[in-house]
């Protein structure tokens, strides 16, 4: 009988600090900054410009002009941009971001295609940097290939 209270004064202690246990501690408290538009606008579309400026060639009227980064420090500004390109795919996948499976897969391809870029920009690989600009624009055209359309629908 002495046992039983014990264990009930023991179990009683044990929820009481469950339920004091701050919910931060376990979950982290995301924010949404940024709506899609301002996503696309403000972090996604001037990281991808840096990649697909410089990547492949140009005909201007003094001919072929190759647009690949000359200096170290240009090629710096590609890997950063490629990064903050990857890791926005992340952002897309956020909680109060994300459309669904797939929404986050194409999410997903912004990752790999960032990361892809990343590589060529740190190994200077101008060929590698134009086929990752490629598999970019691939995975911003799936994404708003299915929900641009529907946007425009509604
Ligand atoms: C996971 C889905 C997804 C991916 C991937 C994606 N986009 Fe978007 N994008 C959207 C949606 C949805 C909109 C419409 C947002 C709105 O206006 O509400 C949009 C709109 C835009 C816009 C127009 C901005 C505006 O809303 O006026 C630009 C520019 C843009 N995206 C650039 C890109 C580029 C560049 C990439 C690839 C590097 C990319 N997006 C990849 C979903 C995506």
């Amino acid at each position: 009988m002495h046992q039983l209270f014990h264990f009930l004064i023991i179990g009683v202690l044990v929820g009481l600090t469950a339920c004091t246990e701050p919910p931060q501690a376990t979950q982290p408290q995301y924010e949404v900054v940024t709506d899609i538009h301002h996503t696309m606008e403000l972090i996604i579309d001037p990281a991808t410009d840096v990649i697909w400026s410089s990547a492949g060639s140009i005909i201007t009227a003094a001919g072929e002009q190759d647009l690949a980064p000359t200096t170290a420090e240009e090629w710096a500004k590609v890997e950063s941009a490629a990064a903050v390109l990857a890791e926005s795919g992340n952002l897309l996948m956020m909680p109060g971001r994300s459309a669904g499976s797939d929404w986050n897969e194409y999410a997903r391809g912004l990752i790999s295609s960032g990361k892809l870029a990343m590589v060529a920009a740190e190994q200077q690989d101008a060929d590698a940097l134009f086929d990752a600009g490629g598999l970019i624009y691939q995975a911003c055209l799936a994404c708003h290939n299915q929900y641009l359309v529907e946007q425009d629908t509604q």
